[in-house]
């Protein structure tokens, strides 16, 4: 997996995207207000499902209001280089998103009421949806060997480091009240259920019709058939989506159409060896 990169406290970060300042700018000053709501994730593990779902839940269901704003505006990564131009249009509460792992979060969230809504995904649909997502962007130099990519997943080597590491390191928080965690497995199964539990954590009291009509504006159809949501304006020199598309399949399990058995095995292994040490079970564990 290659992509022209800098290192900060041992992850990875694309030249370009963000810079050791901006980096080190959303670590160390960066200030967050009481009422933010940081949308965190691992890449690739339904980011942009959870910012449609949250502006939508500030706006009660009102599409006209989200449509107002292409989704990687209405909820930018605050650690990028180009946080300071687009922070200055958003209206409270700020909605933000964040790849970060725990140990490079804002110092000042930990000093605040703000929270956080964490998403995981089992990491075999993560390297599958990052290995198409590397044709697609123009960052990467694009691979077609998947088990040089998947070596490259496990050793850390990815955009935001190792997966296994933002996971235990975000689990630290689980027990917080400030902190909700889902997967995107339970996003999938109980679509309208997980944005219930998300409202009743946000404090957002929505009714029934708009509970619905933030469901129905979430689905993955109506997403990818939204230019404010499927990324198509943004320019092809950055995302060329003539190779493919930013919302691709939208399913759990696709990892069956890529990895081979004896790669299946050597995952397990690898994942049962990294994660033992947290007391936790996840729906991936038993379906995969
Ligand atoms: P696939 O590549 O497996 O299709 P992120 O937003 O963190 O980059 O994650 C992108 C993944 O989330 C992609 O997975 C994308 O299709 C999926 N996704 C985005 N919106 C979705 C939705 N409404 N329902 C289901 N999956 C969605």
């Amino acid at each position: 997996m290659s992509f022209d990169h800098f290192d900060y406290k041992g992850v990875r970060f694309a030249k370009g995207i963000y810079t050791e300042e901006s980096v080190s700018h959303a670590e160390n000053e960066f200030e967050v207000f009481d009422d933010d709501i940081y949308n965190v994730t691992y890449p690739k593990s339904g980011t942009n499902w959870m910012i449609e779902i949250l502006n939508l839940i500030k706006h009660k269901g009102d599409v006209t209001k989200t449509n107002a704003t292409p989704i990687f505006s209405r909820s930018p990564w605050y650690e990028t280089a180009s946080f300071k131009e687009r922070v200055k249009k958003l209206d409270p509460p700020r909605i933000l998103s964040s790849h970060l792992p725990h140990h490079i979060f804002a110092k000042s969230y930990f000093k605040s009421k703000a929270k956080i809504i964490y998403i995981m995904r089992n990491p075999r649909d993560v390297i599958v949806s990052l290995f198409h997502f590397t044709k697609i962007v123009k960052i990467y130099t694009p691979t077609e060997n998947f088990q040089n990519f998947l070596e490259d997943f496990i050793q850390g080597k990815a955009l935001y480091g190792s997966w296994f590491d933002h996971v235990k390191g975000w689990m630290q928080m689980k027990d917080d009240e400030r902190f909700f965690f889902i997967t995107y497995e339970e996003l999938l199964q109980d679509h309208r259920g997980s944005v219930v539990r998300i409202c009743k954590f946000l404090g957002q009291e929505l009714d029934d019709a708009q509970i619905d009509t933030v469901v129905k504006h979430s689905t993955f159809q109506s997403m990818k058939e939204n230019p404010m949501s499927n990324w198509s304006n943004v320019p092809s020199y950055v995302i060329d989506l003539s190779k493919g598309s930013f919302l691709r399949k939208g399913i759990s399990g696709d990892w069956k159409n890529h990895f081979t058995v004896a790669q299946s095995e050597y995952f397990d292994k690898i994942y049962q060896e990294k994660m033992k040490d947290l007391n936790m079970s996840f729906f991936w564990e038993q379906s995969s």
